[in-house]
């Protein structure tokens, strides 16, 4: 296990000892990596599991624990799922200020992430209706440390304000806060690993609980994944189908990346009819203007 792995892996076991964890299921590799710092720091009593498939079935089932829903601000940032707010919009900004101060101040997280420059928290209204997820920062988004200002963002700004809104009128998060590493001197983006989402998605589940907005959009595959921590998710099969995240309903639908790669009507119309599903859910007016984008003649 490498240094940076080893030190988010740390961290996030502390959390869930903070959290009241007795014991946690470890595979090998990390368990024996664990055992040679013990002496130093000792982190949560764990277990080895058997093998890798029992693994992985055991982080799909591994759920951080609840904390109080009396302590908004207090709440560690790693808590994860955990029961719902109800905060006025001022205590909402407050808390999402805190949240993003408490991930800035996570260096074990940040270290995971060596070439990343900026933090990407999230942007828009603290009490937005409508709340949409996506997977990583990219390069642009890193540099400016505001999610979906790169081309694809730029297409999800279209889309919003085809719903008749402005970006400031939703709010943008993503499942990580920090541009996934990718190879010194290359280009592009990769997706995420699934450490990197594991240690990310606390983040995310706190946002969500402070916002609480009416709607949550989901953008991709990885946002499924993140957020439902399953595997791979078939965002195919999934779309256009509402779901539900701590209790507030959730529509999967294609990220912008992919309608940049596929740009035909058809499946402009797909996402959009995902969207008109959104707004019909928040009470929003659709025209008849709006009601026949993207279809064909
Ligand atoms: N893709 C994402 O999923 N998020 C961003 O912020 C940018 C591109």
């Amino acid at each position: 296990m490498n240094q940076q792995l080893e030190n988010a892996t740390v961290d996030y076991l502390r959390t869930l000892r903070d959290l009241g964890a007795q014991t946690v299921e470890v595979s090998a590799a990390t368990f024996d990596a664990l055992k040679s710092r013990r002496k130093k720091s000792p982190p949560l009593p764990v277990r080895r599991t058997t093998s890798a498939a029992a693994d992985d079935e055991r982080r799909e089932s591994r759920r951080p624990a609840a904390v109080s829903a009396a302590a908004p601000i207090a709440v560690p940032a790693a808590a994860g799922d955990a029961p719902p707010l109800n905060l006025d919009s001022a205590q909402k900004a407050a808390a999402l200020e805190q949240l993003a101060a408490t991930i800035s101040a996570n260096a074990e997280y940040r270290a995971m992430f060596k070439y990343a420059k900026n933090m990407v928290f999230g942007v828009g209204a603290p009490d937005a209706q409508i709340m949409f997820i996506g997977e990583a920062p990219g390069a642009d988004e890193d540099a400016q440390g505001e999610p979906f200002v790169g081309r694809a963002g730029q297409l999800l700004t279209k889309m919003i304000q085809a719903m008749g809104l402005q970006r400031a009128d939703v709010y943008i998060g993503n499942i990580l806060k920090y541009r996934p590493d990718m190879p010194p001197g290359s280009s592009g983006n990769r997706k995420p690993t699934m450490d990197e989402i594991a240690v990310s998605r606390p983040y995310i589940c706190e946002q969500v609980r402070i916002i609480r907005p009416k709607a949550l959009v989901a953008l991709g595959n990885t946002a499924i994944e993140g957020l439902f921590k399953t595997g791979r998710a078939a965002i195919t099969q999934r779309r256009g189908q509402w779901t539900e995240f701590q209790g507030i309903p959730l529509m999967p639908t294609y990220h912008p990346a992919y309608l940049l790669r596929n740009p035909v009507n058809s499946e402009k119309r797909k996402v959009w009819e995902d969207l008109l599903q959104v707004m019909a859910r928040v009470g929003l007016t659709v025209s008849d203007k709006q009601r026949r984008y993207f279809l064909t003649k």
